[in-house]
């Protein structure tokens, strides 16, 4: 179903690996709600081939860009300029990655060199996209961008590892570079903190299949799925959201404010 919420906007969205993607089903809704963008995925994920798939079905272009290297986000942001006819309105930091959490490293174990890789590629990025864009004047004004956390940024999630404090930083970034952002271009950055949701980066994290089930039963609407990411996220770049900046904003069902739920007492007890 289409709004026409997005009508003549354009931006970048980062992140669709496959199908699941939550970047890629958001791109999916832009379209319908008549978006129009450039797509963008580290080089070697390219290799993969689906998000040609997207592109085709979504009449986008692609350009490779590693988010950890300024010389590639340069020539994304300005090609994606040119490609688009303009200024950008719309930017989703869809990118995740901890090599510690794949390897099976615990917390208390690190290996500083994947620390500093997966903070570089998950954290780091946002603030380089944003810099990059800002440098550039590639916004224009009363845009949005939006970067995907995780509540292990709050609370503790054992096996969420060093992604945790990526996402704390994550969160900082958006706060801090939206100041300047806001007050310099009128245009709004925040997060949003989705669910637990079945992608190629989610089920990376041990223990996935209890977490996610456990977040649902605690859940009083249940798991935000990633469709609801997507529209969540059509909300933020609409111009119904124009002095929304600044947050970390919640989708996941209520679960960040509960305590127990009747569910989860029930499997304690009849345990
Ligand atoms: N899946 C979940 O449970 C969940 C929950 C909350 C937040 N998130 C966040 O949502 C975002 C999207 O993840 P997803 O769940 O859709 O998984 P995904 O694996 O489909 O997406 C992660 C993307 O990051 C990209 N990426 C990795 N290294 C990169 C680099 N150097 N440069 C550019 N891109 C790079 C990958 O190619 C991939 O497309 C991530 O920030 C993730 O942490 C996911």
């Amino acid at each position: 179903m289409s709004n026409n919420l997005l009508k003549g906007k354009r931006g970048i969205i980062f992140g669709a690996l496959d199908s699941n993607s939550i970047a890629w089903i958001t791109a999916e809704r832009v379209f319908e709600e008549g978006g129009t963008f450039v797509l963008t995925n580290a080089p070697v994920a390219m290799r993969m081939g689906q998000i040609n798939e997207l592109a085709k079905k979504t009449n986008a272009t692609v350009i490779p860009a590693d988010a950890t290297s300024i010389e590639d986000l340069e020539n994304l942001i300005t090609k994606s300029m040119e490609i688009l006819g303009g200024k950008l309105d719309f930017v989703l930091h869809s990118i995740g990655m901890s090599i510690n959490v794949r390897k099976g490293k615990s917390y208390t174990d690190q290996n500083y060199d994947w620390t500093h890789k997966g903070l570089d590629v998950s954290a780091m990025s946002f603030h380089r996209v944003m810099q990059t864009l800002y440098k550039n004047d590639a916004m224009n004004e009363w845009g949005s961008i939006v970067a995907l956390s995780y509540m292990a940024a709050q609370r503790v999630f054992p096996d969420y590892n060093d992604m945790a404090d990526n996402k704390a930083f994550l969160e900082s970034v958006a706060r801090s570079f939206g100041y300047f952002f806001g007050k310099d271009k009128n245009v709004r950055v925040n997060t949003i903190s989705q669910s637990p949701t079945p992608t190629t980066a989610g089920k990376g994290v041990k223990g996935f299949d209890g977490f996610i089930k456990y977040a649902d039963k605690m859940s009083p609407l249940g798991n935000a799925t990633a469709m609801d990411c997507a529209n969540y996220t059509i909300t933020l770049f609409s111009d119904l959201t124009k002095r929304v900046t600044l947050q970390n904003l919640y989708n996941d069902g209520g679960f960040s404010n509960m305590g127990v739920s009747d569910s989860i007492m029930d499997m304690i007890e009849n345990s």
